[in-house]
């Protein structure tokens, strides 16, 4: 079992390329600061342009080894990882803890949950099947050719996942490309790159070459350019917000792309709902892990008539979060990014200054904003529209499910909603009248189960993630036609 120290002792003096480990210097190392305690917990490399060009060239070098392995080979590998992550849930969650603030529990919580997602992919890539097809099917065709459709691996994965979840956001890109025979670059977010890189030497470990799995650390905006458009890249699988997606599709080329992005889920709520059970998905969903979750809560549109309610049991919820150190398993804890704190903290006195009610919080230290919940908030202001990824909660008052579709589609995102009703038949109606990529019906937003399908519209992304979905996004179809003949077989015996 590691301890934090050695777990991040191994990792930020040396780095790999191509599998092999070289030592950094202090020219190149970025420190890994602790938003919990501002303290330096590490560091790692930042990779040059040439170091790059060397890990691709081993990734495409060790691919078509890696992808003619048996696939229950592959498949034993990512459970045996698998095991490894979860018997080291508790090293690398302090690590994860620590590097973006999560609360204890949840940080080990996520590494667990991380085993289960690669030990569910490594069992439904045996279950990808092929199909066959003659040609006589088709009008004017005779049955002279055989269609052998199957499915093979892209080549090399590029897969960059956010800060918020940097391990389990890593293996849902990471399994699915590794067990279907891809190599995988894996660019970290900077913070969440020691717990990435803890992770990556745990499937060394259990024999996953290293020049399969590559992890290339260093900040997004000074190497992210040269690594989307990169020739070696053959697929992209990114996760993170909507600009930085949208500059990278355009930056990309003929690459095909993965994409899950912001969000701005609202949490519907119609007059026949059961409020106590709403109050309590709306809170937990906008507030746990501070907000910093892409399918939060992030607005709530109730109808009128029973708002004052249900404002009063989302405000006494509201009021009981524990709020501080993660260490102590807080609710509420500082946000990995400082200006994320001080623009939420902006948004909700300019929604005050026009006319919105603060209800609960409003107040911040630095990186720690209490837990904010603004009320009669309009669709003149930023607050209704914008991803704030911070503990607050705007709530818009309207007048009918109708209403309720209308702002909710007005909004650039399209990740998920909720609706709280007792009518399931409405709910399905306004479901089917939201451009999102799912609805929760009375629950509140969230992207597990893990091989449930996860997926944006808008501006919320673009492709499936979730286990078998993400299996077929990093393969293509492979036809093999056979051309039959017809040989005389001979007078029957
Ligand atoms: P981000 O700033 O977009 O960064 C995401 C990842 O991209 C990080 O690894 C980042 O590296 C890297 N990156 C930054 N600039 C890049 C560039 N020019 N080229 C290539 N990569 C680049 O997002 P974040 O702050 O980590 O995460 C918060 C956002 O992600 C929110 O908007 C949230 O809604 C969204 N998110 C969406 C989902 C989903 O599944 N839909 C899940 C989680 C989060 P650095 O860390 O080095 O900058
Ligand atoms: O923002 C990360 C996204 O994957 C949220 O996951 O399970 O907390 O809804 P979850």
């Amino acid at each position: 079992m590691m301890t934090v120290t050695d777990a991040t002792a191994g990792v930020t003096s040396r780095y790999r390329v191509a599998g092999g480990w070289r030592e950094s210097d202090d020219t190149r190392t970025l420190p890994v600061i602790s938003p919990v305690d501002e303290s330096t917990i590490g560091g790692v490399h930042e990779y040059t342009r040439d170091e790059i060009d060397e890990v691709f060239v081993a990734a495409h070098r060790a691919q078509p080894r890696w992808a003619a392995r048996p696939l229950t080979e592959r498949s034993e590998l990512l459970h045996r990882f698998a095991d490894r992550l979860a018997e080291n849930a508790d090293a690398i969650g302090d690590v994860l803890m620590m590097e973006v603030a999560k609360a204890g529990k949840d940080a080990r919580d996520e590494v667990v949950r991380s085993a289960d997602y690669v030990r569910h992919t490594a069992e439904d890539a045996k279950r990808i099947i092929g199909d066959t097809q003659f040609s006589d099917s088709f009008p004017g065709q005779a049955r002279n050719k055989l269609a052998v459709v199957h499915r093979v691996p892209l080549g090399t994965v590029l897969a960059i996942p956010p800060f918020n979840y940097p391990v389990n956001l890593a293996v849902s890109k990471i399994a699915p490309a590794l067990v279907t025979g891809n190599t995988v670059v894996l660019k970290p977010p900077s913070q969440g790159a020691l717990s990435a890189l803890l992770m990556c030497e745990l499937a060394y470990d259990v024999g996953v070459p290293p020049e399969v799995l590559q992890v290339v650390t260093g900040r997004g905006s000074r190497i992210g350019d040269y690594l989307v458009q990169h020739p070696g890249v053959d697929l992209i699988t990114f996760t993170g917000s909507s600009g930085t997606g949208a500059d990278l599709a355009r930056k990309a080329g003929m690459v095909p792309l993965l994409l899950e992005l912001g969000g701005k889920d609202p949490a519907i709520v119609l007059a026949d709902a059961d409020l106590d059970a709403a109050a309590s998905d709306i809170v937990s969903g906008a507030f746990s892990y501070s907000g910093q979750r892409c399918t939060a809560v992030k607005r709530v549109l109730v109808v009128d008539t029973v708002a004052d309610e249900l404002v009063a049991r989302i405000a006494e919820r509201t009021a009981k979060l524990s709020v501080g150190d993660p260490r102590e398993n807080a609710t509420i804890t500082p946000l990995v990014d400082p200006e994320a704190a001080t623009g939420a903290e902006r948004m909700v006195n300019e929604a005050v200054a026009a006319g919105a009610v603060l209800v609960h919080g409003g107040t911040r230290t630095g990186r720690l904003l209490q837990p904010t919940v603004v009320d009669h908030v309009t669709e003149a202001m930023e607050l209704a529209w914008v991803e704030p990824f911070a503990p607050v909660l705007p709530v818009l008052r309207i007048r009918s499910a109708a209403e309720a579709v209308r702002i909710g589609n007005r909004s650039e995102y399209g990740l998920q909603a909720a609706v709280f009703t007792r009518d399931i038949d409405m709910a399905i109606q306004i479901a089917a009248r939201l451009d999102v990529g799912t609805v929760q019906v009375n629950g509140r937003t969230a992207r597990g189960p893990d091989h449930f399908p996860f997926l944006g519209t808008k501006a919320s992304g673009m492709g499936t993630q979730g286990v078998r979905p993400s299996i077929e996004a990093m393969t293509r179809v492979k036809s093999l036609v056979v051309n039959l003949r017809a040989p005389d077989l001979g007078a029957s015996a």
